[in-house]
């Protein structure tokens, strides 16, 4: 029987979804509201906001859709998985309420505390918790990270070396206007390093299926140079973490995380995503989201060995069963290509050229892009594209995925060089400021 899934969202990260519920299956019917460019040759883009909620429920009864998929924080924020729910229709994604695991820091660090689940010493308040605020900072030296505590952009973290970066990021979040209502509280947390890495685990609200482990590169440049971005590139699995790595984390995270949010009646449906730090004196959370990470999403999905529309269906029906997802014995690199001016203004409208000298078996999933009346593609955002390549160990699957992405271009086109490379791993910087 035809199955229907409409997939809320337009990012690169959404096109991955659309691909993975398709892959190999002629009996799935996809839509994606409000999509782009490459979701567009796959599946039917319907146009709406995708933090809508009310227009996405209708869409999804109007179309009589067997599933809902939610793809970005503010959309899961917005209300989309309740809207949904209370039209009567199955949905792989929180309810806003769940969702608070990632749309509040806050909320995020004392459920951490309060299950036991090991992350950074931090403190809370508003301008009127200033004098709190300072004291905290000089009693880690300096060295913490200042956070807005809403949704920003995954732009909101300030990584500072000194309590006067502190308090200058203290005044624009909370003085500035920087990050809107998000900024009106910030979280304030000792400063760790180490290496990070990524885990996330799909849910049935009760149980937790672990996906392969994952790395982001969030620095615009090389090195780890540079602005934060939404991410430059991922690899999967990164190569000093296991798959049994991952499963320690689902039960020592994952799951205390999703027992906790079921004893206070928010149950978590959907991808619960785990950001992590490897410190000497152990793992500690960083963060939580409440959705699959873009661009971590483009090549964990491709690694699975079992039908990823499958999963989704069974964690929204609350029939998931507790363990890791199957996936294949191989390694997957992604390197985006971002536009001209990002994580900054961005360059939009220049065509794509290139995209069909790609090796047939290299996957590039859109983001920023729009297609043209005669199928040709121009950018449309920041990211624009990541080119996903797998490969036996990690160095085939880097080299296919530069190879391939030089063969592509659009003006202002740029890509970091070192996604997947021995030596560069994604590290908090000691010094940089990631705003
Ligand atoms: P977040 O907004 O919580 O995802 O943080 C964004 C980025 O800031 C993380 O990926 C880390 O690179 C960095 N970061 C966040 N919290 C800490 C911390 N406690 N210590 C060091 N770096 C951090
Ligand atoms: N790539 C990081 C995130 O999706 O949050």
């Amino acid at each position: 029987m035809l199955k229907r899934v409409l997939i809320v969202g337009s990012g690169g990260r959404e096109h991955a979804l659309a691909w993975a519920c398709a892959r190999d299956r002629d009996d799935v019917e996809v839509i994606v509201a409000p999509g782009n460019g490459g979701t567009a040759r796959i599946a039917e883009n319907v146009v709406l906001s995708a933090t809508d909620a009310a227009s996405v429920a209708r869409l999804a009864r109007a179309r009589d859709v067997d599933l809902v998929i939610i793809g970005p924080d503010a959309a899961a924020a917005a209300g989309v998985g309740d809207a949904c729910l209370a039209a009567g229709v199955t949905v792989f994604g929180p309810t806003a309420a769940a969702a608070r695991i990632e749309s509040s820091k806050s909320y995020a660090k004392a459920l951490m505390d309060e299950s036991g689940i090991a992350t950074a010493r931090w403190v809370t308040g508003g301008s009127e918790d200033r004098v709190a605020l300072e004291r905290f900072i000089a009693d880690v030296g300096g060295a913490c990270v200042v956070k807005a505590d809403g949704l920003a952009l995954g732009k909101g973290a300030v990584v500072c070396a000194s309590a006067e970066e502190a308090h200058t990021a203290l005044d624009a979040c909370l003085l500035g206007a920087r990050y809107g209502d998000a900024g009106d509280r910030v979280v304030v947390e000792e400063r760790l390093q180490g290496l990070e890495v990524s885990v996330l685990g799909l849910s049935d609200g009760r149980s937790v299926r672990v996906l392969p482990p994952a790395r982001d590169h969030k620095r615009a440049f090389d090195g780890d140079r540079g602005p934060n971005t939404g991410g430059m590139g991922a690899v999967a699995p990164p190569p000093d973490i296991d798959h049994g790595f991952a499963e320690h984390v689902a039960r020592t995270v994952l799951q205390p995380c999703i027992d906790a949010l079921r004893a206070r009646g928010t149950a978590f449906v959907g991808c619960l995503y785990a950001g992590l730090m490897l410190t000497p004196e152990g793992t500690r959370v960083l963060e939580f989201n409440a959705r699959f990470g873009d661009p971590e999403a483009q090549v964990m999905l491709p690694l699975l060995a079992e039908p990823a529309l499958d999963l989704f269906t069974m964690a929204a029906r609350g029939e998931l069963e507790a363990g890791r997802v199957a996936v294949q014995e191989r390694s997957a690199v992604g390197v985006v290509a971002a536009a001209a001016g990002y994580p900054g203004d961005v360059r939009t409208g220049d065509e794509i050229v290139g995209l069909e000298r790609l090796d047939p078996d290299v996957l590039c999933f859109h983001a920023g892009t729009r297609s043209g009346a005669g199928g040709e593609f121009y950018t449309a955002g920041g990211r624009v594209l990541c080119v996903v390549a797998l490969g036996q160990g990690l160095d085939d699957a880097r080299r296919c995925a530069y190879d391939n992405i030089g063969r592509v271009s659009f003006t202002g086109m740029h890509f970091r060089s070192d996604i997947g490379a021995t030596g560069a791993p994604s590290r908090s910087d000691p010094l940089g400021v990631t705003a």
